[in-house]
């Protein structure tokens, strides 16, 4: 006999994944890890850690919903769901004001706007192309010989950023790679580059009725430059969750109760 109080979000994506239990709408407990090359075993070993860090098994859990490019993957997930959803689900849970999520991973940025209840009213996306995520700051803290965690602070040392004009990836590292070569300062680099993808996320968000209050998600909120950058083109504050990572899985797990309470599966 199950105990039907726990219960399970796991997100599979491009570069990280993270499991999450919840105890009635509680976090109980969580796990991140990096995706690599093997997701079906990535899902089993950070869903192991989070049940391990919970003190459970996995036949306690009544319910387990996947989201995240790499859902597909998870064969012990009772249902999918996608990103979109689980992250604006998960957004409204930690900040109940949100009407827009800006949600910038490894290889997706999307902007969403929500009703009162967390539920999707409208979204965007960047078109196949890594320009304005995650992946682009990873290409760049390459080139410049820094840590990605680093960035943030380093960025928010420059007076002002150096602009960057290309839009393509590969183009902009052989911009940036000049940019060292005349000399110019790492940070204002940095800052430009911030800009750079803040104002690309910006012009996406334009599509869509943005309204208060705004909360960040995804790896690339730990970037205090990008935040910076954002909240400037915003002209306003964006709410920052403690754990930018773990929004997708919470909002797959509070959809996994909703369901299993409602009798869906
Ligand atoms: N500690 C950190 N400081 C600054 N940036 C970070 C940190 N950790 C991760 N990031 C940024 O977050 C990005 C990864 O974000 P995330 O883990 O949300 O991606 P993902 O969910 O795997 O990707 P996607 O949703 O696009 O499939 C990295 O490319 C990096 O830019
Ligand atoms: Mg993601």
């Amino acid at each position: 006999m199950k105990n039907h109080t726990f219960f399970a979000g796991i997100d599979i994506g491009s570069l990280s994944s993270e499991a999450l239990i919840l105890k009635d709408n509680r976090i109980l407990s969580y796990s991140i890890m990096n995706t690599g090359a093997y997701p079906e075993r990535i899902a089993k070993d950070c869903m192991d850690q989070a049940l391990k860090k919970g003190g459970l098994n996995i036949n306690q859990v009544s319910c387990i919903v996947a989201t995240g490019y790499g859902r597909i993957s998870v064969g012990f997930a009772d249902k999918q769901i996608t990103e979109i959803t689980c992250h604006a689900r998960g957004a409204h849970y930690l900040f109940p004001g949100t009407r827009t999520v800006i949600d910038i991973g490894g290889q997706d940025s999307k902007v969403i706007t929500t009703d009162e209840n967390g539920f999707v009213t409208d979204f965007v996306m960047n078109d196949k192309c890594s320009a304005g995520t995650g992946r682009f700051l990873e290409v760049m803290a390459r080139v410049l010989e820094i840590e990605v965690n680093e960035m943030g602070t380093r960025s928010m040392r420059a007076k002002a950023g150096v602009q960057i004009s290309s839009m393509c990836t590969v183009f902009a590292e052989s911009e940036v790679i000049s940019l060292i070569a005349d000399g110019k300062d790492p940070d204002e680099i940095l800052k430009g580059i911030h800009d750079s993808i803040s104002k690309r996320v910006f012009g996406m968000a334009k599509r869509l009725r943005v309204r208060d209050e705004i909360t960040f998600t995804g790896g690339v909120a730990k970037n205090k430059g990008i935040v910076y950058s954002l909240s400037s083109l915003f002209k306003r504050k964006i709410n920052i969750p403690t754990e930018p990572q773990i929004v997708g899985a919470l909002g797959a797990a509070l959809c996994a109760r909703e369901m299993f309470i409602k009798g869906k599966l």
